[in-house]
């Protein structure tokens, strides 16, 4: 027997239960002032929680010693740093530095270290428009004659430029084309940093800088990795 055909014009509508719900037909325009309505009120909900989140906590530039104070083979980490990422970037290498044996002492460049009693120095910046802060670069201008006589190793903390491929690596490079001209590193770390509110700041005006979420793309695995590398060196010196 073949397959019997029924013609959807010819089936009859399902009677309606008491519990089953009939969908409504409503107006076009009813339609698009709901859509409206629930977008508006979506995108208010967004904006406001993100402007009333509370602001990024105050940058802590830390300042911290590790093994003896009498040693004189001590070693210095410099850093400078606007929203604090590159503090604590440093205070990470500082104490993976430390865990290994090493005395140092890590500080904010803004501070002025003196070098007379270090035997290697680290020095660390955020990258602000493709260079380190103004403060390094002054830093490693004031004491070039010093550094060209110690192992020097480098950092900077980046937000963009953090790939893998050959142009990404490149351009981060490219961040220290102006201190190798002053001092030749014997190593040099590129990290992923951290963008939020504070450096949004700098770039934008108030009310968008204040819609700007906290990326924190920092690796402190890779950054350890670096530290431990670069361990032996300072401490062959
Ligand atoms: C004004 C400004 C300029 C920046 N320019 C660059 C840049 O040229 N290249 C880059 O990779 N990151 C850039 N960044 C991102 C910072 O390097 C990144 O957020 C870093 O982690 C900030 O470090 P800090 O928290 O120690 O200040 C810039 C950030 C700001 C606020």
């Amino acid at each position: 027997m073949s397959p019997k055909f029924v013609s959807p014009k010819l089936v009859s509508p399902n009677p309606v239960s008491p519990n089953s719900v009939v969908p409504q037909s409503i107006s076009r325009r009813r339609f698009l002032k709901i859509g409206c309505l629930t977008g508006a009120a979506v995108g208010l909900t967004i904006c406001g929680a993100t402007t009333l989140a509370p602001d990024p906590p105050p940058v802590q530039l830390s300042s911290f010693a590790y093994g003896e104070a009498t040693m004189n083979n001590r070693v210095l980490i410099a850093y400078a740093t606007n929203a604090g990422s590159t503090a604590e970037v440093a205070a990470t290498i500082g104490e993976t530095l430390g865990a290994r044996g090493l005395a140092l002492d890590v500080k904010p460049i803004q501070d002025r270290p003196q070098l007379d009693d270090y035997q290697a120095v680290l020095i660390g910046s955020a990258i602000h428009r493709g260079h380190w802060l103004p403060e390094a670069i002054d830093f490693v201008k004031a004491n070039q004659a010093a550094l060209n006589h110690m192992p020097v190793a480098l950092f900077c903390v980046h937000i963009q430029n953090t790939g893998s491929d050959e142009t990404s690596r490149q351009r981060r490079v490219a961040y220290l084309n102006e201190v190798r001209l002053l001092l030749q590193p014997i190593d040099e770390g590129f990290f992923a940093g951290r963008f939020n509110r504070r450096g949004a700041m700098l770039l934008l005006p108030g009310w968008l800088a204040r819609l700007v979420p906290n990326i924190d793309l920092r690796n402190w695995e890779t950054i350890r990795a670096w530290a431990t590398s670069v361990s032996p060196l300072l401490q062959l010196a």
